[in-house]
């Protein structure tokens, strides 16, 4: 393993991925699009008729390009890849949740496909909320979003391996909070949360590095390695999170996610060194699942290790940092995701 994440030390390779998003975070997105959402291309299905107007972004303006009714050929929407998202009226939200409702709803289509469009549809709205500077706002709105994933694995037994399988081809914040939330979710339903349990692991894990809205922005921003007391910064995201969510009436769950991410099943984490035995099962969850991600994402640098090959580093290289019984139900879900591939 020489050229992934595995040639750095894993501690890196999460650090680098969090100074890369928390980035891309401060850089900001797309410009602004006055009263529309935006959806990403691959959110639609070749060959089925949209039920919303569809707008691109050229040069600044907004264009007409597919008006409701209208539908892309599978080539159409490959080639649009690159443009990654398309704009819809706000007051046509309804009827873009309609069209993912349906297609999730659609016998035809296989679970990978449907895994595939209920994450894409959900990246945008996760980029919603973190975009909102009101956290309560944010806090409210992330309960649709994780509510959606519980639902769809509660109903569907094989959508676990396939929502663990996607693999990511990029590093925003709010994809990495996303995904984060999604394996997490996985992991818990593999050790039998279910229900408001889930919910809560679910949102604790989207909202697991949301201090980092209070690291300077020129530590964020800084290309390269972090000199030790930018270091010491960055590493306090954990309790900026805590001082952010005790603000608001969230569980003790949903705290300790985020601020017991980065323990150590060693008891050599950060920000309070606990032992394996005091770090909350939540957070014990978020720990494995954030590694995971920063593992399997790609960045500029580096390719990412495939699901398979980073369960495997996690479960030999990095098994004593983390609780062993999670460990042994990631390594169930591997037989999953192969079973699924
Ligand atoms: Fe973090
Ligand atoms: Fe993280």
């Amino acid at each position: 393993m020489s050229n992934d994440a595995s040639s750095k030390t894993p501690d890196a390779a999460l650090s680098q991925l969090e100074t890369e998003s928390a980035l891309s975070q401060a850089l900001g997105t797309a410009p602004s699009a006055k009263g529309k959402f935006k959806i990403r291309v691959n959110s639609l299905i070749p060959d089925r008729a949209t039920t919303f107007d569809t707008y691109i972004m050229i040069n600044g303006k907004m264009i007409l390009y597919l008006r409701a009714g209208d539908s892309l050929t599978a080539r159409k929407i490959q080639h649009l890849e690159k443009a990654d998202v398309f704009y819809v009226p706000d007051e046509q939200r309804s009827f873009f949740k309609g069209y993912i409702f349906d297609r999730m709803n659609e016998d035809q289509l296989d679970m990978k496909t449907k895994a595939n469009i209920l994450r894409e549809s959900s990246m945008t709205l996760a980029e919603e909320i973190f975009e909102k500077e009101d956290v309560e706002e944010a806090l409210a709105d992330s309960r649709e979003l994780i509510t959606n994933f519980v639902d769809f694995m509660e109903k569907e037994p094989t959508a676990m391996a396939h929502l663990v399988g996607l693999s990511s081809h990029d590093f925003y914040t709010y994809n990495h909070s996303l995904d984060v939330a999604i394996y997490s979710l996985g992991l818990g339903k593999v050790l039998g949360y279910s229900g408001d349990e889930l919910q809560e692991l679910g949102r604790g894990a989207l909202f697991h590095d949301i201090g980092k809205r209070h690291v300077k922005a020129e530590i964020i921003c800084k290309q390269g390695p972090l000199d030790d007391v930018e270091w010491a910064q960055m590493q306090k995201h954990p309790q900026y999170g805590l001082k952010i969510l005790n603000e608001y009436g969230v569980s003790e769950a949903m705290k300790a996610c985020c601020f017991e991410h980065h323990e150590s099943f060693l008891g050599n984490g950060y920000p309070q060194q606990l032992p394996g035995n005091e770090i909350h099962p939540m957070a014990r969850i978020v720990a494995i699942t954030d590694t995971y991600d920063a593992l399997t994402t790609k960045r500029s640098y580096n390719e990412p290790m495939s699901p398979i090959s980073a369960v495997e580093f996690m479960s030999t290289k990095l098994a004593a940092k983390y609780d062993p019984d999670m460990i042994k139900a990631l390594n169930s879900i591997l037989f999953k995701i192969r079973a699924a591939s």
